[in-house]
């Protein structure tokens, strides 16, 4: 369901920050690369079979008939079809990424998910500019938080678009100290790298783990877990093609050959998936 303050494809435009642009150029650019090589679910961190991981995020989101979902991040819709194709839901869709909405309206007309998927090309830091207020029983974000140019904006705008007893729930990156530890320089270098090529606004002291759980506390939810996923996690092969596979996708010469810099086991002693559900407070 979409608010009155709902706006024209022209205005969203110049309501979205650089970064967001930024974002919205990282997805579109990478395009034809993500979609060949992880298909309709935008995921790094999965199962071999993707159904198999939304069907726990679904159960651990708390998915049921009858709910109403906004998808924050939502790519191309792969796990919003899935939802809406398992269960009695209506969800909103929100990318920033103008071509990643076109695409995704495309593959729901075609699976006839049309009329229970709405999707927005927009910015989710003003959620509440576009959607009503209490109005959803679950917000969920999949790899797409890590975008955020400012988590307690996300948080705020999650909060209050969400019925009083309605979930946050995110499966997304999260800073860890693994490599801090062995080498903070090397650890410097790596988080820079990743935000510059994810268009990642990664932060010390904002973007792990517990520093999102606090903010949550602060800004009126009550945390019910934030963990390592439960789902068999895949060896990242994918994105090791993702950042290859020239042949096949040709160079990148606009993130310099696609090359994240290093070795791709150093990237995730830096940052880590974990599951994090919260409840806005009654
Ligand atoms: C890695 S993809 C994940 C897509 C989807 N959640 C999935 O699982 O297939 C990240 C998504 O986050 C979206 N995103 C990032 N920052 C955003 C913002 N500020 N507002 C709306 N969407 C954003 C991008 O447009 C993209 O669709």
């Amino acid at each position: 369901m979409l608010h009155s303050k709902n706006i024209s494809n022209d205005s969203q435009d110049k309501n979205l920050t650089e970064h967001v642009k930024t974002v919205g150029k990282h997805f579109t650019v990478l395009n034809n690369r993500y979609l060949g090589i992880y298909g309709d679910v935008i995921e790094a961190s999965r199962t071999a079979n993707p159904d198999e991981m939304l069907t726990y995020l679904a159960t651990n989101a708390g998915i049921k008939d009858g709910m109403t979902l906004l998808d924050a991040g939502c790519g191309v819709c792969g796990p919003a079809r899935f939802f809406a194709s398992k269960f009695a839901v209506q969800i909103d869709a929100i990318t920033a990424v103008q071509l990643q909405k076109e695409i995704a309206e495309i593959k729901n007309r075609e699976q006839f998910l049309d009329s229970r998927i709405q999707v927005l090309c927009g910015d989710f830091h003003q959620l509440s500019n576009y959607y009503p207020k209490n109005h959803y029983d679950i917000v969920y974000f999949f790899e797409s938080f890590c975008h955020s140019y400012d988590i307690h904006r996300v948080i705020q705008e999650a909060h209050a678009v969400l019925k009083p007893g309605g979930c946050i729930y995110m499966k997304d990156w999260f800073l860890i100290d693994r490599l801090k530890l062995k080498d903070p320089i090397k650890y410097v270098i790596v988080k820079n790298r990743i935000n510059e090529f994810y268009s990642f606004n990664f932060k010390d002291g904002i973007n792990e783990l517990a520093s999102v759980i606090g903010y949550l506390n602060h800004h009126g939810f009550e945390v019910e877990f934030g963990r390592k996923p439960g789902y068999e996690t895949g060896d990242y092969k994918l994105t090791a093609l993702f950042h290859g596979n020239h042949e096949v996708y040709g160079p990148n010469n606009e993130y310099q050959d696609n090359d994240l810099g290093g070795d791709i086991s150093d990237v995730f002693d830096v940052i880590e998936i974990f599951e994090l559900k919260a409840r806005k407070q009654l």
